[in-house]
């Protein structure tokens, strides 16, 4: 039976009254500043370090103080990867006739270590490994990987409990929700500590096992990750952790029989480049199953305003949207149209709010989510700075871009970039259209008169379809943004940015070439992972 009492993992707001303890959080801190750890690859709960025979490691810098190594880790050489991949085949069996009542309490259990014992350590690997201060750590690897994995245990148990097919007189009939044959790949990004939990999770929930290759920028909250769940009672070789190079370790993993199913998240230009490979495999005959494909990637995400719109609510909104954890969620606001009426009020707002966002090393400063100064901390690595310092620059050459504000960067301890908001021209301007994932977010004019026809504009600007929400009071208005936006985003808001998803209750993900929107935190996305097998029985 479903566990009755399944809800949102309450998240902490970070307020002086509130019951955070701020020492076991510093204590956290220092214990990964002060130590450069070791991270292993995981095949079969055995670790592998880089120091054992001719592997290479990486270093995972403090994306806010460079200089700063937190982990050398480990990376997988290709009979590393053969290893992971024959772990995963290996415990397979074992694993998926486990009653479902055991796996679903390692997760359960997971969840509560995450939330209790755990929630200090994961809050500052995360905030220091990938940037974040510690609220948007909070809502990441405690809020949104503890409800990821009490939410899936919720849905699995209705999809196991239900029997939807009829039977008839002397005739049985049962629908059995087998897992995937081969084992699944898991591709997990940097942003989202939680995202890497779904993508290993729900598969294995399923009775899949999984082989995972964790980003290589949050290698070290993932590894606690599969520590925790080694802790929770996950079964050797279940989950086999392999960070290294993307390219390789994908190659291998691709060319194997049986391969069944990625789970991926991250950048559109990789996510389509994989899903060729694997048709290309199937064409070529080198897998037993069409292997199921799943895939969360890019947006150009937009705020639209009406006029109608309760402005300083739309302000805040698109200032958070934008810029919480510097633009790199892939829900983030990067556009926004603002009608001329409203337009000097709305931009001065934002700019006057943005002129006092300095982003700093947020996880040694204050350690305050609500002091602004700890707003925002760094992008995430080099080559992400250099690319929105060039489009910076780019913009400050374009007749058609004006910079509003912001517009500052510097790399010298750690890779920080100012919130930039660059006013546009032309709606059609390739900044109203290119995901730079990062503080940056173009705005455009339009008409009042044109909303209907600025719907129509935003819609066909760009190719993505993840979210985008609009801001009127005005009840036609919204109705006509509804329908012009059907295919626009996968997650619509009113009157909301359009970040922050929750489990269970948002449930996430786009089509277009957003992904294949299964979405996440829903039981939709276990589906993908397993097999129905009709059983018909004659009395
Ligand atoms: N699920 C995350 C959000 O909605 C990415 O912001």
């Amino acid at each position: 039976k479903p566990p009755k009492q399944i809800t949102n993992e309450p998240v902490k707001n970070f307020s002086s009254k509130d019951t955070m303890d701020w020492d076991l959080l510093r204590a956290s801190v220092s214990k990964f500043n002060n130590a450069s750890l070791d991270v292993p690859l995981v095949i079969n709960g055995k670790r592998v370090f880089y120091n054992e025979g001719n592997r290479t490691s990486f270093q995972q810098v403090n994306p806010a103080k460079h200089s700063q190594v937190l982990a050398n880790v480990t990376q997988a050489s290709e009979q590393d990867v053969a290893a992971a991949i024959q772990a995963s085949k290996d415990a397979k069996s074992k694993w998926y006739k486990m009653p479902f009542y055991d796996r679903a309490a390692v997760f359960l259990k997971a969840a509560d270590l995450i939330s209790t014992k755990y929630r200090y350590d994961m809050l500052a690997a995360t905030m220091l490994g990938q940037g974040k201060n510690v609220y948007q750590a909070e809502i990441d690897c405690i809020g949104e990987l503890a409800d990821f994995f009490r939410f899936s245990v919720k849905y699995a148990s209705e999809l196991y409990n239900q029997q939807p097919c009829e039977s008839s007189p002397g005739v049985w009939n049962k629908a059995e929700y087998r897992p995937l044959e081969g084992f699944v790949y898991a591709v997990t990004p940097f942003n989202f500590t939680a995202i890497a939990g779904n993508l290993v999770g729900a598969p294995a929930l399923m009775g899949n096992t999984v082989v995972w290759k964790p980003s290589q920028t949050a290698a070290l909250s993932n590894y606690l990750l599969l520590t925790v769940l080694e802790e929770a009672g996950l079964p050797h070789g279940v989950v086999n952790f392999i960070p290294g190079d993307p390219v390789k370790i994908t190659n291998k993993v691709l060319a194997d029989k049986e391969f069944s199913a990625l789970h991926f998240t991250g950048s559109t230009a990789v996510f389509k480049k994989l899903y060729g490979q694997i048709q290309q495999g199937v064409v070529n005959d080198v897998y037993r199953d069409y292997p199921r494909i799943v895939g969360e990637t890019g947006g150009k995400n937009f705020h639209l305003i009406h006029p109608s719109a309760n402005i300083p609510h739309a302000v805040l909104s698109t200032l958070r949207g934008s810029f919480e954890y510097q633009g790199q969620k892939c829900s983030a606001t990067s556009r926004a149209y603002i009608p001329q009426s409203k337009s000097a009020e709305f931009l001065a707002d934002l700019a006057g709010t943005l002129g006092s966002v300095k982003p700093v090393n947020t996880s040694a400063s204050k350690i305050n989510g609500g002091d602004l100064h700890g707003f925002m901390g760094p992008v995430i690595h080099e080559q992400s700075f250099d690319k929105l310092a060039a489009a910076i620059e780019e913009a400050k050459k374009d007749p058609e871009l004006e910079i509003v504000c912001g517009g500052n960067y510097n790399k010298a301890n750690g890779f920080f970039v100012e919130p930039t908001v660059i006013k546009t021209t032309n709606p059609l301007h390739k900044y109203m259209s290119t995901e730079f994932f990062g503080p940056i977010l173009t705005v455009y004019e339009y008409p009042d008169a044109e909303f209907k026809q600025i719907c129509e504009t935003l819609d066909k600007t760009t190719s993505y379809g993840l979210t985008g929400a609009v801001f009127a009071r005005d009840r036609e208005a919204i109705n006509v943004a509804d329908e012009a936006l059907k295919y626009s985003a996968g997650n619509f808001y009113i009157n909301d940015k359009c970040t922050g998803a929750v489990v269970g209750q948002q449930w996430f993900g786009g089509a277009r070439m957003s992904g294949t929107d299964d979405k996440a935190g829903s039981g939709n996305i276990l589906n993908r992972f397993v097999s129905v097998r009709n059983v018909k029985e004659n009395f």
